[in-house]
């Protein structure tokens, strides 16, 4: 267990190379159990997160190499078709091997998927998909695995009741090999997605869009091996667009994904933030006048990613006047609010007033906590202070590392190997760019 050490204020200047996405890396990971020849993926993040879906597949059977920020896999498939509970568990994405394992073996058993805990995320949705494909799952209590069947995986139209973007993901790696033709309608429209669809296409699957929110997946009858470089990480090129922006700094991004950003970069440019494209794949974020507040709402790809909202937080703790976050895509992912007000930022919870709250927002409105808030109100501007803290899930993590960067005095981040699960050696790159961040094994003496 490792925690970080920060001495705050400083600002942030300099060049940073985005990371590969780690959101399409997971899934990556797992079109390796689709063929028997090696896949070869680029720029793949050195995350947590990687390391983990890596054991999923060994588990099943899958030889590992890895080179920095290249790794080789190849399908073996010697140890069968269960994902063992302490492996499983540890990662959401555990669950997406249900379809290759489905369509190649006929059986899969995977525990209840874990992973960063910001709601109840269930995955009724990927279940309903399969079960229109021929699959038998059923979830046992008592020893909390899924068991899935399929003699033969075949073509179905699925229309998901509401956008999943690891749910549209489940189904294409299932359709991909299944007998006949799959239209996904209302899929999800995350640009991670058309990353995964270029890399199984590359690999002989027959998969496109086909309309609006509409994927058509003709099955093939065999995959084979390929190499492939993914995108890089939307996500942390926010992250670090907003780190420019609340330090009062200046920070060159490579590997820019800005052109699937536009939502974000509105919202940057309305806050006051100024960005420079220095090339298609470059672009510089930089502060230039008072930070302004601006009222976010959200949503599902082209809309404001609800993994922005959490880094955003922080920014708005420095705007002038009071800004607004509305979280629509989960039931609870305002756990780093606790966290921000130690050091001093004003914010309050609430409740909008929604007209159908069942069909607005996107988890199942039954799986809602009546304790947990859907919104929060944010006063700025205000002067942050060191604290102990500590980070709950992925995003929440950045936040309150972004939030000791602004803070006067030395502040203690516990549980970082959250932040570790998706953003590569984040403190060596806070470095880089002027931070005081250093980390440390928790029981060291300081
Ligand atoms: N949902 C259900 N049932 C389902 C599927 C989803 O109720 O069967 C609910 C979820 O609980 C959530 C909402 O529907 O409230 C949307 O879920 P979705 O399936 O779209 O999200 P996800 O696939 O679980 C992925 C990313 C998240 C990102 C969201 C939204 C991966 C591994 N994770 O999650 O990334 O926030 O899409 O784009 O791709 C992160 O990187 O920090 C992260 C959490």
């Amino acid at each position: 267990m490792e925690k970080f050490i920060i001495n705050g204020p400083t600002v942030l200047h300099g060049n940073v190379t985005i990371a590969g996405a780690k959101n399409v890396a997971l899934k990556a990971i797992v079109t390796s159990l689709l063929t028997d020849d090696e896949i070869v993926l680029h720029n793949m993040p050195q995350i947590r997160d990687v390391h983990l879906m890596l054991d999923v597949v060994e588990s099943l059977g899958a030889h590992v190499r890895i080179d920095g920020n290249t790794i080789y896999i190849k399908d073996g498939n010697t140890k069968g078709t269960i994902v063992p509970l302490e492996i499983g568990a540890r990662l959401r994405t555990s669950s997406m091997v249900l379809g290759p394992m489905l369509s190649r073996y006929g059986n899969a058993t995977i525990p209840n998927p874990g992973g960063c805990r910001i709601g109840a995320r269930p995955i009724d949705r990927h279940i309903e998909g399969l079960k229109l494909m021929g699959a038998t799952i059923e979830y046992d209590s008592k020893d909390g695995y899924f068991h899935a069947h399929a003699q033969h995986l075949h073509g179905a139209q699925i229309s998901f009741l509401k956008n999943t973007h690891t749910g549209t993901e489940t189904l294409m790696l299932a359709a991909v090999l299944a007998d006949g033709t799959t239209i996904l309608k209302n899929a999800a429209e995350e640009v991670e997605i058309d990353d995964l669809i270029a890399l199984l296409n590359a690999m002989g699957a027959n998969i496109r869009r086909s309309g609006n929110r509409e994927i058509t997946i003709v099955g093939v009858p065999k995959l084979h091996g390929t190499e492939y470089a993914i995108m890089s990480d939307r996500n942390e090129e926010v992250t670090f667009a907003i780190a420019a922006l609340v330090t009062k700094g200046d920070i060159t991004v490579h590997h820019s994904q800005r052109r699937h950003m536009k939502s974000f970069l509105e919202a940057f440019e309305k806050a006051g933030g100024v960005y420079k494209m220095i090339d298609d794949t470059t672009t510089q974020y930089f502060y230039d006048k008072p930070i302004q507040p601006v009222d976010i709402v959200t949503g599902s790809h082209p809309g404001f990613m609800t993994d922005w909202q959490a880094p955003w937080a922080i920014l708005m703790t420095q705007a002038k006047g009071v800004s607004t976050i509305h979280e629509t895509v989960f039931e609870n992912r305002f756990t780093y609010v606790e966290e921000l007000r130690k050091m001093g930022a004003d914010i309050a919870y609430f409740n909008p007033v929604v007209n159908n709250p069942k069909s607005f927002y996107n988890f199942n409105w039954e799986d809602k906590a009546t304790e947990t808030h859907q919104a929060i109100r944010i006063t700025g501007p205000t002067p942050l202070h060191n604290a102990i803290t500590s980070m709950s899930d992925l995003r929440a993590g950045a936040t309150v590392v972004l939030a000791a960067i602004i803070a006067q005095g030395q502040s203690y981040i516990y549980g970082v190997e959250q932040i570790d699960r998706g953003y590569e050696h984040i403190d060596e790159r806070l470095q880089s760019l002027g931070a005081s961040i250093e980390r440390i094994e928790e029981d060291a003496v300081v």
